[in-house]
């Protein structure tokens, strides 16, 4: 209903109408006060203007009963509007479990984007209809925000940090895809188009142009040619600690602090090793900051993402592993 009217954007994603729906109670919670104070203070302005001959006579002192009521009911009012808005934001910023992951990295003046499946693409999405595509989104350079409002979805993409979005497509189409945030002279050329397809014709795209390798399999060359593999082999005696099922695991470090393996902690972990320092084992590792492109970087985690359990899997991993720390 409010995708036809000409100052809404369609609603193509499952989030779009939730928003639209919060949105357009907030507007028509405005408007109702707007005419409450305004009718009233045209109301009292006319009936106790100087020349009227209103009762002025007992004047309230003050009145309890008014003051709870116009108290109680906007702090009402306010936290139904907060319970709801926070309920959408746990719901937006929480991706459901089996996503379908693209990699983005923005640089000015251009969303550079590749599938787990290896097939690039830049400035265009081609996702399916009905399936939940979650974005993990990274920056070249400035601050950039990727931005569909068809999907009703926006996210600041950081220089040295991960984003990420998510959001199920309900209508096959093609759809504006903006930089929100000014980048610079081009600011307004970093556009382009997301393609929301039917999954048989996505399938038959996705497959299209295999020349490409995978994000997981371009990070386990750069993983081996940079010489990662040295020290971080699976192998007991490593100088490193072992790489096989630490994604999204609790890594303990020196110093008593633990962290989470997730994107962030093995970027930081590549970037600044020292400052991220396994429990367990020697400060030898070098930093590779500056050595590894926003790409590489993205690629290399998917690779360790991939490692599972590991050869030795069974029971070991799980019983030796964390004892010892793990991570890089
Ligand atoms: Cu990128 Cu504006």
């Amino acid at each position: 209903m409010l995708s036809d009217l000409p100052l809404f954007p369609k609603q193509a994603s499952s989030m779009a109408w939730q928003v639209d729906a919060l949105y357009l109670f907030l507007v028509a919670l405005s408007a109702v006060m707007s005419l409450l104070i305004a009718g009233l203070l045209l109301t009292f302005a006319v009936r106790y203007r100087a020349k009227s001959r209103a009762d002025r006579s007992n004047a309230p002192e003050g009145n309890n009963t008014l003051e709870m009521i116009w108290t109680l009911i906007p702090l009402g009012i306010v936290m139904f509007i907060f319970t709801w808005g926070a309920g959408l934001y746990f719901h937006m910023a929480r991706p459901p479990e089996d996503t379908m992951d693209v990699l983005v990295v923005g640089k000015r003046w251009m969303w550079k984007l590749q599938h787990l499946s290896g097939r690039r693409e830049i400035n265009e999405l081609h996702v399916p209809v009905g399936r939940a595509v979650k974005l993990t989104m990274t920056s070249e350079d400035v601050i950039h925000s990727f931005f569909v409002p068809a999907f009703r979805v926006k996210m600041d993409v950081l220089p040295g940090r991960y984003s990420t979005v998510w959001f199920k497509p309900t209508r096959p189409g093609t759809y504006h895809l903006f930089c929100a945030e000014y980048c610079g002279t081009k600011h307004s050329q970093m556009i382009g188009s997301v393609v929301v397809m039917q999954p048989d014709d996505f399938q038959a795209w996705l497959g299209g142009d295999v020349s490409d390798l995978t994000p997981a399999q371009a990070g386990e060359r750069l993983f081996n040619s940079l010489g990662c593999i040295t020290c971080h082999n699976p192998g007991s005696g490593a100088r490193g600690p072992a790489l096989t099922g630490l994604f999204g695991r609790q890594v303990r470090l020196a110093g008593g602090s633990a962290a989470t393996a997730d994107e962030i902690y093995l970027r930081q972990s590549i970037e600044d090793p020292r400052a991220m320092q396994v429990e367990g084992f020697e400060p030898l590792m070098p930093t590779y900051r500056g050595m590894i492109s926003e790409e590489g970087m993205l690629q290399i985690i998917e690779y360790i993402k991939t490692l599972g359990p590991g050869p030795s899997a069974g029971a070991a991993p799980s019983a030796a592993q964390p004892a010892r720390g793990g991570g890089s």
